[in-house]
């Protein structure tokens, strides 16, 4: 594994500086904040509605992160860091081998509350954070971050980008009340919320860790592909092995298309043709993903 740079706080991390949002900012977060709640149910996983709701998070306004940070180390160990946007690889990595979620401190405008291209606080706090209250995710976290850095060392970042693509930002799970999103991406984008889950356009398929290493994506529209897990403890089991000759051997197969099916490929049928529609798109969904 490549060392941690002993210094990458004092590099990348800002202070929040809370006291200083306007009534405006609050307010934008209100908004999305209600609509957020009111899609949700039913759709997220329980796992984050969770999390969410054990989080405090709440309709008033912007969370403060000092409170915020104490709730989750008390509940994982983990803290939120500052930062003011896309910070390089090796430092992202290095944030989440020691635990520590860098989360923006802007929040987009209220003529952008379906799409921005960056991740806002919007985005960090209420797509990601709620899940890392979850001690099996804020593990695999914690080891994905741990892979990063190794993958970065290798020549592998392509690969592992895709891995957290297709889970931590657009990943779906299959519970015993059907299919829920866990996926952040999805989760702060009111959407492809809907889209991922109802439309019959993308393919569902259940997660395959080569698959998903060998498959591009789009980051300017809807995924045309999701990938299904059954739980959190299945992607921790399969993403615990060295990857080393794993990336060794993906490397000499082919790419896989964002919309394209293999013959290894194992649908996920949702048994719910009633809540399928014909596929109108709902909106712009927001691209936010540190990858
Ligand atoms: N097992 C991976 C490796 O050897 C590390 C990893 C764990 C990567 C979890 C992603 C997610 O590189
Ligand atoms: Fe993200």
């Amino acid at each position: 594994m490549a060392e941690v740079r002993p210094d990458f706080n004092s590099d990348f991390s800002i202070e929040q500086n809370w006291q200083d949002y306007s009534e405006e900012e609050h307010a934008i977060w209100r908004l999305l904040f209600e609509r957020h709640r009111r899609l949700l149910v039913g759709r997220a996983c329980p796992e984050f509605l969770d999390g969410l709701g054990a989080l405090g998070v709440a309709a008033e306004g912007i969370p403060d992160f000092r409170r915020l940070g104490q709730v989750l180390d008390a509940a994982t160990g983990w803290r939120i860091a500052a930062v003011p946007g896309l910070v390089p690889d090796d430092v992202f990595f290095a944030y989440l081998a020691h635990r520590r979620f860098p989360s923006t401190c802007f929040i987009r405008r209220r003529d952008q509350l379906d799409y921005l291209q960056e991740p806002d606080i919007f985005h960090d706090i209420c797509g990601h954070v709620p899940l890392l209250m979850n001690p099996v995710f804020a593990d695999y976290m914690q080891a994905y971050g741990e892979g990063g850095l190794k993958a970065l060392g290798l020549g592998h970042l392509q690969h592992l980008a895709r891995l957290y693509w297709y889970t931590v930002e657009f990943g779906l799970i299959a519970t015993q009340e059907g299919l829920r999103i866990y996926g952040s991406g999805i989760l702060s984008s009111a959407g492809e919320s809907v889209y991922c889950l109802e439309d019959r356009r993308p393919n569902r398929i259940r997660f395959d860790l080569r698959r998903v290493m060998r498959t591009r994506y789009c980051i300017d529209d809807f995924q045309q592909t999701y990938f299904v897990i059954d739980d959190f403890q299945q992607l921790f089991d399969a993403t615990r092995p060295d990857f080393a000759p794993i990336y060794d051997e993906i490397a000499s197969q082919p790419e896989i298309e964002p919309d394209a099916l293999i013959s290894s490929d194992r649908k996920f049928d949702q048994a719910s043709p009633s809540r399928l529609n014909g596929g109108k798109k709902m909106g712009r969904r927001l691209t936010a993903a540190q990858v």
